[in-house]
């Protein structure tokens, strides 16, 4: 039996003022009118799989109106039983996360207890936006796969500030700084050869998907931008290198110019790079072939994720909404949409439907 999330609890959390809601392990459509509370159930399924909101960083924002604290609980089944996230938020106290009734210490303990794809409208920009989103995107999918991924970045985003605090102070000396540099060149290499090797996977599976979704009309490419290198090693003395030939420029702005928090991944249909010469379609339907995507390659991993899908069936045709029906229909899927429209459900597949209004969920 696949992992799956089988249950959710909800109190004083959004508009929600205590509500419990069972999922099936396949499909399940959450519909309603808007503002009643669809989107707010995902993002706390999404909440007990990583931490935080995906669409807030203020978890205060979470805690009801006029409410002291939320508390949220998901019930995840795995091959070897069920496991147990809690979540309390309080105004005063903040957060405190539980898995199986232990509270955790570090956000790390949290990471593969249920993992998640989350993918809404403002995912599907992915391929146009910032590099900082595609970043996040590789970083959020890697933490999901690997604890030792996930303290990794946290180590090296903690020397890449203290290097910034130290170029700022504008009084450190070569010597002080070059004990950084290594620290980062260290960690750095190590994230940099991770991302490689994940982008390369995620650049096949990507192509399938997207081929899958464009009828086979399109072959999408990607490419990762970063510090070459042939191994870790190579990266990391290439990119002590580059630390060292832009110091006086870091030094001039108190911040480092290049590293893994500058990579970029490069999305290109023939020879056109559409990150920005792009058709909003094109772009949109390669964001989705990339979350399809990353469903497969942390599910091959280990176990599939629990896809979540906001609003995502509105921006796609008819054809499109029906064959990304078909390609989910194996993984459980959490689907928020205003109304299901019969035309793109296959008659053979069962699915649930939870309706939502003003706070409440009805089973339908
Ligand atoms: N902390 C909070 N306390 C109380 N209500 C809140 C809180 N945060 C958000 N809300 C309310 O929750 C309501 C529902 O939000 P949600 O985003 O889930 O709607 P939705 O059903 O997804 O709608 P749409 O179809 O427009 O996407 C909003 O009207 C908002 O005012
Ligand atoms: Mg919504």
């Amino acid at each position: 039996m696949l992992m799956h999330v089988t249950e959710l609890t909800v109190s004083d959390y959004r508009n929600y003022s205590r509500q419990t809601v069972r999922f099936s392990d396949k499909i399940n459509f959450v519909e309603g009118r808007n503002a009643q509370g669809k989107t707010n159930l995902i993002e706390a399924v999404y909440l007990c799989s990583v931490g935080k909101s995906a669409r807030t960083p203020r978890d205060k924002e979470l805690i009801g109106h006029d409410k002291d604290r939320a508390y949220i609980r998901l019930m995840v089944s795995k091959s070897y039983g069920e496991d147990k996230v809690e979540i309390v938020l309080d105004r005063t106290a903040g957060k405190q996360i539980s898995v199986n009734g232990m509270p955790i210490s570090r956000m790390g303990e949290l990471m593969g207890v249920v993992s998640t794809v989350f993918f809404s409208p403002d995912e599907m920009r992915i391929v146009k936006e910032a590099p900082a989103d595609r970043r996040r995107f590789m970083d959020i999918a890697l933490c999901q796969m690997s604890r030792t991924y996930f303290y990794l970045l946290t180590r090296y985003n903690k020397v890449l500030m203290q290097r910034n605090r130290l170029l700022k102070s504008g009084t450190v000396t070569d010597d002080a700084l070059y004990v950084w540099d290594m620290q980062l060149a260290e960690a750095g290499s190590k994230i940099i050869k991770t991302r490689r090797g994940f982008v390369e996977n995620l650049c096949k599976v990507t192509r399938e998907c997207h081929s899958y979704l464009t009828d086979g009309k399109e072959t999408l490419d990607l490419g990762y931008e970063s510090i070459d290198g042939a191994n870790a090693e190579e990266i990391k003395e290439n990119f002590a290198r580059i630390l060292i030939e832009d110091r006086e420029k870091d030094r001039l702005r108190g911040y480092t110019h290049s590293g893994p928090h500058k990579d970029d991944i490069a999305f290109k249909i023939g020879d056109e790079d559409i990150r920005s010469f792009g058709s909003q379609g094109q772009q949109r339907t390669a964001s989705l072939a990339l979350k399809l995507a990353e469903v497969e390659i942390v599910g091959s991993r280990g176990d599939y994720p629990v896809l979540l899908l906001d609003d995502v069936l509105s921006e796609l045709d008819i054809g499109r909404q029906k064959r990304l029906m078909d390609k989910i229909k194996d993984y459980q899927t959490i689907i928020t949409c205003t109304h299901i429209d019969s035309a793109i459900l296959d008659p053979t597949l069962p699915f649930k439907d939870l309706h939502v209004e003003n706070g409440t969920v009805k089973e339908l």
